[in-house]
């Protein structure tokens, strides 16, 4: 299975990947996460990202196409991934599609998640996740188990994201409007646009999503 999570910032689209990546055992390949992973090892990719993720602006494509074409290489990916904030242009909409080309691969679905703007604003602000294992929580909508201990790792860190703040967000959505939206008439043409109600609890989203993938 070759996926494509896509909407807006804080639609659920990590959410989501984390449960789908563990039903089909694939993994889960978050440009953001490797992004942030790349400025806290302070790499020369890190480097070059962190005032641009600051700003909600987006890395450039040459960055994120080098990075996802040496991960779509790794052995783990040979029965699929899904893919979580990549392609983002229309530009890494084509090189995605050339990688894949040259595998003699194709796209299975590109899911995109709906929400409004109001529950998006109020997702973003609630989120944090595991500081050891990454696994994302939500102040109101997904708290652990046990308060202040990780329901998957057991750690007891925990961080939020420094562009999870009210300016940035709003320069994320201007990016995602200007940049992204030109994607879903792009899919949309290839047939492989599917759109989910992404208004609903978590496990709904997913059941939504599960039932576009024919998973009973
Ligand atoms: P990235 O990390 O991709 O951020 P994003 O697209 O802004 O998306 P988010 O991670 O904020 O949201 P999400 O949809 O994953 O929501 P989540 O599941 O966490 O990118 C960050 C930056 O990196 C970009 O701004 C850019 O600079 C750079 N970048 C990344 N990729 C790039 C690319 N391809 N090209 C160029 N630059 C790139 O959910 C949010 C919260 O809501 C969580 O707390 C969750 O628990 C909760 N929640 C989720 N679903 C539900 C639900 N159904 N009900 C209730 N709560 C829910």
């Amino acid at each position: 299975m070759r996926l494509v999570l896509f909407g807006p910032p804080g639609c659920g689209k990590g959410t989501q990947a984390q449960f789908l990546g563990g039903e089909f055992n694939i993994p889960h390949l978050s440009t953001g996460d490797m992004l942030r992973e790349a400025v806290a090892m302070g790499t020369e990719i890190g480097l070059r990202a962190k005032d641009l993720m600051e700003a909600g602006a987006l890395v450039p494509d040459e960055v994120v196409v080098g990075i996802i074409s040496e991960r779509l290489d790794r052995d783990d990916c040979v029965n699929g991934f899904i893919l979580d904030g990549f392609p983002r242009t229309v530009a890494q909409a084509d090189a995605l599609d050339n990688l894949l080309t040259d595998k003699g691969l194709k796209l299975d679905r590109v899911i995109e998640i709906q929400v409004s703007d109001e529950l998006l604003i109020q997702r973003i602000s609630g989120r944090f996740s595991c500081l050891d294992c990454g696994f994302g929580y939500h102040d109101r909508f997904k708290q652990p188990e046990r308060e202040g201990v990780c329901d998957i790792c057991g750690a007891n860190r925990f961080t939020r994201r420094k562009d999870d703040n009210e300016a940035t967000i709003r320069e994320r959505f201007n990016t995602y409007n200007a940049q992204t939206t030109p994607l879903l008439p792009y899919y949309r043409s290839k047939d492989l646009l599917a759109p989910v109600d992404g208004m609903p609890g978590i496990e709904e989203v997913t059941a939504e999503i599960r039932g576009i993938l024919n998973i009973s």
